[in-house]
């Protein structure tokens, strides 16, 4: 059954699912939400999870139910190094999942409780997130030294300022990629006095290149008609930046002028099959010494995701009656990628040979 869910504007939406990679990092949520002896819910993927910390600062995720009768392990207690159930105080040991004790357990019994495990996930704080290993459904325990590196954000200096966005998004995660990547909708979608108008729609060309799982558009000056470029241009050096997509999710941005730089880590992260969610994490040190920079760049950087976030809600709209859609050459080029490079990667789950969409680099031309 499709899953429903209700978005900020209360509008219940009823949008496709999306076919979803596993065995990989996911951003679950903020860190600044593990307090002490606290437990915070999240959903990845469709799995519901509840993380914490540790008393020694180690962060976890659990699947938020209890291994003896399903009861969420969320509602139950947490003192910093074990995890209680509350239906019949089962203890866990939150990084590994073990059983600890259950104390329903007499002298003669000969049941070893810590033979028995919650199922416990990879976690890893990056940049402010907990990131999950999400493994593939029969896929098993893996060791550690078998994960891919934890996602994080690139920084260029020991000093720098950064920021946090979020906004849900009621499509799936494709909808939510696809939108992310799509170079057509900036003058339309993005409109703002300080940003860019309609008028100033100008024909681009841009190189894409194919890195390992993605693909890169290639290291260039950054378009003119863009405002926060032009405000690099004070330094009085050339500007350049790079963006890549990796799969499942990962969109990164490096902007660098002389020792001066701007980098974005921005992920779209299935929540379910039909919903997701947008990220982004941002660390510059640019106008590191201009006070109040930190809040007007997340007054705008907000402003801009809010922008994407009404267009989604909008779009989901249309989609709860499938309608038959269309990717067109160039400016929805990166998207036939994507959509490539994904069935690449499911079909090497399956055992296929991984083959890149891209042959080498080549040239898009489009106008925004
Ligand atoms: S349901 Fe958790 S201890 Fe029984
Ligand atoms: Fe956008």
């Amino acid at each position: 059954m499709p899953f429903l869910t209700t978005t900020e504007a209360g509008v219940p939406i009823q949008g496709p699912s999306a076919t979803l990679i596993y065995d990989d990092w996911y951003p679950a949520l903020r860190t600044d939400r593990l307090r002490k002896s606290k437990l915070a819910k999240a959903m990845l993927l469709g799995i519901p999870l509840v993380l914490g910390r540790r008393g020694d600062g180690r962060v976890f995720a659990l699947r938020d139910s209890c291994p003896h009768r399903g009861i969420p392990l969320s509602e139950g207690w947490f003192d910093g190094q074990r995890v209680t159930c509350r239906y019949h105080g089962w203890e866990f040991e939150p990084c590994s999942g073990r059983c600890e004790l259950i104390p329903s357990l007499s002298k003669h019994d000969r049941l070893d409780a810590t033979r028995i495990y919650a199922t416990a996930f990879a976690c890893e704080e990056r940049d402010g997130h907990a990131w999950v290993f999400i493994p593939g459904p029969g896929s098993g325990r893996r060791s550690p030294g078998a994960q891919p590196p934890v996602p994080e954000l690139a920084k260029f200096g020991p000093r720098y300022r950064n920021a946090f966005l979020t906004a849900d998004l009621p499509c799936n995660v494709d909808h939510g990629i696809i939108g992310l990547m799509d170079p057509a909708h900036g003058p339309f979608v993005h409109q703002a006095w300080w940003w860019r108008s309609r008028a100033s729609i100008r024909e681009k060309t841009k190189r894409f290149e194919p890195i390992p799982e993605g693909f890169r558009m290639s290291a260039h000056a950054p378009s003119g008609n863009s405002a926060p470029y032009k405000l690099l241009g004070v330094y009085g050096q050339p500007v350049e930046t790079t963006i890549d997509f990796v799969l499942p999710n990962r969109r990164t941005e490096v902007i660098r002028c002389g020792d001066k730089w701007f980098s974005s880590l921005t992920t779209v992260t299935p929540v379910t099959a039909s919903t997701c969610r947008i990220d982004v994490v941002a660390a510059w040190n640019v106008f590191y010494h201009v006070p109040l920079v930190t809040p007007i760049a997340k007054f705008f950087g907000a402003r801009f995701v809010r922008q994407d976030q009404i267009t989604m809600i909008q779009q989901a709209e249309g989609l709860r009656h499938n309608p038959s859609l269309m990717l067109i050459d160039d400016a929805d080029k990166p998207a036939k990628w994507y959509f490539a490079l994904k069935q690449a990667r499911l079909d090497a789950a399956g055992g296929t040979e991984p083959r890149h969409p891209m042959d080498g680099p080549v040239e898009l031309h489009w106008r925004s």
